[in-house]
């Protein structure tokens, strides 16, 4: 060989050796491009499956869809997932499976606490069933590992708790699982485990939801017993009282038929007593009116202004005066004009009456924020401090002679609160 001949050799041997590493680079490239679209393409898959996930609140659904996703994505023909229903009870329980026999679902729980759970839980990682079948070749778990030959066992843990175990079969295609499924189905059930967790504390405080709303039901029943209770023996009381003086001026009058004046007196007490109990009888009735009475556009200082002209001249005669204060352009309210008529009309009375000397009575009407502000006010003394929380009580009264029912404001607040509005002191 001459010596340019040598030196041909060497160049197509280095030029070959070249091509071979170019080869081998290509096959490198190639097999990491490969690698890394499967990896693309399991993030994708991972992102629209946590997004499933996270959209359900429903368990049973989230189940479902977990294994029917395991086994599409894997291409498995069979699957089961046992789940801690009751962390009480130290069981996980089968909570649904795929492609499996129904006489072989008999092993129906997984104890917490036996070998493969705690070593499952340990590893926090996927393990096919032949390696784990041959770890815990005694253990009654093994009935379940063989159940799927050539397949996976995958734990869903949570907060260092076992929640679950995934059991998955072998490949349809009969390839083995490579370790990007692993990864792939870690990644998923971890996914899983959180909605899972989720969906559960959403029942759970819907449940504790449902509970108060019917606690609060019946608190509310309860309360209006009670109350119907305590104003029928405040009725009876009110009655009672007039009813017995009745009774005892009506015997005073039969004793007394001989003297014409004795009796005279006698039934002017009967027809006072019996008036007071009519009074109380209509304010009663008051409280009772439908609550949907005519409702209608009412201006508010309409109303007023014919309340006041009802009562101008008792006010007059007392020695009251009235100043109305009333605000440029009030809007009309949605209600009953007689109902608010009423109310109106209670309160001067109460003015009227805490007012035997005289003095001012000053009705403002104002917008606030679209609400229309009724004020009425007087120069009497006022309430004192210590009746306030009690003065749209019924009965309540500080009236001295007898001569007030205590249902005035207690129809006032009944009928401001069916209209939808507030009324204080
Ligand atoms: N303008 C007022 N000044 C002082 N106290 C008042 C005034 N309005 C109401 N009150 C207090 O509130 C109590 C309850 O009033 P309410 O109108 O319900 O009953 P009443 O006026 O006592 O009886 P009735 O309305 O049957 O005459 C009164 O007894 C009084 O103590
Ligand atoms: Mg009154």
């Amino acid at each position: 060989m001459t010596q340019s001949d040598k030196a041909k050799d060497r160049s197509q041997r280095a030029v070959e050796m070249l091509g071979s590493a170019i080869d081998l680079k290509i096959t490198e490239l190639t097999e990491s491009n490969r690698q890394l679209k499967r990896k693309i393409f399991d993030l994708y898959t991972i992102f629209e499956i946590s997004r499933n996930f996270n959209a359900v609140l429903d368990y049973d659904v989230l189940v479902d869809t977990f294994l029917l996703t395991s086994l599409g994505q894997m291409g498995v023909s069979s699957a089961a997932l046992y789940l801690l229903d009751v962390p009480e009870a130290g069981t996980l329980t089968l909570a649904e499976s795929k492609g499996i026999a129904h006489e072989e679902q008999a092993t129906r729980t997984i104890r917490i606490d036996g070998v493969l759970a705690l070593f499952l839980l340990t590893e926090a990682r996927p393990f096919t069933t032949a390696d784990l079948a041959g770890r815990f070749a005694d253990q009654p778990e093994r009935v379940i590992l063989d159940m799927f030959p050539g397949g996976l066992v995958i734990p869903l843990i949570f907060s260092a708790q076992l929640k679950g175990l995934v059991f998955l079969g072998g490949k349809v295609s009969g390839i083995p699982f490579a370790l990007d499924d692993m990864d792939f189905l870690s990644t998923v059930a971890n996914q899983f485990v959180v909605a899972v967790e989720n969906a559960r504390l959403f029942q759970s405080e819907k449940r504790a939801l449902l509970e108060l709303k019917e606690a609060q039901r019946q608190l509310v029943l309860s309360e209006r017993l009670a109350a119907i209770g305590e104003l029928s023996a405040k009725i009876a009381h009110e009655v009672n009282n007039p009813l017995s003086i009745i009774s005892n001026y009506l015997h005073l009058c039969e004793r007394s038929l001989n003297d014409p004046e004795a009796s005279h007196r006698h039934l002017e007490v009967v027809r006072q007593e019996l008036s007071r109990i009519a009074r109380i009888v209509r304010q009663l009735l008051d409280f009772h009116r439908p609550p949907k009475a005519e409702r209608v556009e009412v201006q508010t200082t309409e109303v007023m202004n014919s309340v006041l002209s009802l009562v101008e001249y008792q006010l007059e005669k007392k020695r009251i005066a009235v100043s109305r204060r009333y605000d440029g352009s009030i809007p009309a309210v949605i209600g009953s004009p007689e109902q608010l008529k009423q109310v109106f009309l209670n309160l001067i009375i109460n003015a009227r009456d805490f007012m035997p000397e005289g003095g001012g009575l000053t009705i403002e009407i104002e917008t606030t924020d679209n609400n229309v502000r009724i004020a009425v006010s007087d120069t009497g003394p006022g309430i004192a401090e210590e009746h306030l929380p009690r003065i749209f009580e019924p009965f309540f009264t500080t009236k001295e002679d007898g001569s007030g029912t205590g249902l005035g404001l207690a129809v006032c607040f009944g009928i401001i609160s069916e209209h939808g509005g507030r009324i204080e002191a």
